[in-house]
């Protein structure tokens, strides 16, 4: 069976995350990437969550309370188009993970937008340490979500191929349109 978008992600992602690193969840949603980066990174790393909804970012903080991983993550009750008032350009960060959209069962009004998601990944590939990745899982469905896919294509048309490799996985002949995934890594 082939993975979803969204466990493909965590699949590459676990290939470049260590023990020490810092991760950053752009979209905490109810927390479940979030503990899974928390678990990656270790008892000596460090996660940033950000998440727009205060309900999204207490059902988060109640998930890793559960987990043991609180002392190790930072929840951010704001938008990731902030990240760089959050993010210090140093430590580098090895993963940052986009999982777009609104939350299932959630207020489908609390949903990300194509400028802030622009803006976002903008400010995100900067921070982002050689060999690192940034997953994005993209849901072009909902109103709203085609253009967000647009934005999302001319940020990675917009990055510069010395510094950046990138690919997309599309699951085809499936319920249209489908959700896909874009991945970003930092050559150098
Ligand atoms: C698909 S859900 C994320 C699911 C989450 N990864 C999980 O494991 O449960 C998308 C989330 O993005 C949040 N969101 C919407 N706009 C945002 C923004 N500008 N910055 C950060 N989060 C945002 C929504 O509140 C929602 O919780």
């Amino acid at each position: 069976m082939l993975p979803r978008v969204v466990t493909l992600a965590q699949m590459l992602l676990d290939l470049v995350l260590c023990e020490g690193d810092y991760a950053i969840d752009a979209t905490v949603g109810r927390g479940y990437d979030t503990a899974w980066l928390a678990e990656k990174v270790g008892p000596t790393g460090r996660v940033l969550g950000f998440d727009i909804q205060a309900e999204a970012i207490a059902h988060a903080r109640e998930r890793l309370e559960t987990a043991g991983f609180s002392d190790r993550v930072t929840l951010i009750h704001a938008g990731h188009e902030t990240l760089q008032d959050h993010v210090e350009a140093v430590p580098l960060v090895k993963a940052f993970m986009f999982n777009l959209g609104f939350l299932p069962k959630g207020d489908p009004t609390q949903v990300t937008r194509p400028q802030t998601t622009f803006d976002a990944l903008t400010q995100a590939f900067p921070r982002l340490a050689q060999g690192g990745l940034i997953s994005v899982a993209v849901y072009p469905g909902h109103p709203g979500g085609a253009a967000e896919a647009e934005a999302v294509l001319a940020w990675a048309d917009s990055l510069d191929t010395n510094l950046a490799e990138m690919a997309t996985y599309t699951p085809l002949k499936t319920r249209q349109p489908s959700p896909w995934l874009l991945v970003v890594s930092r050559r150098r």
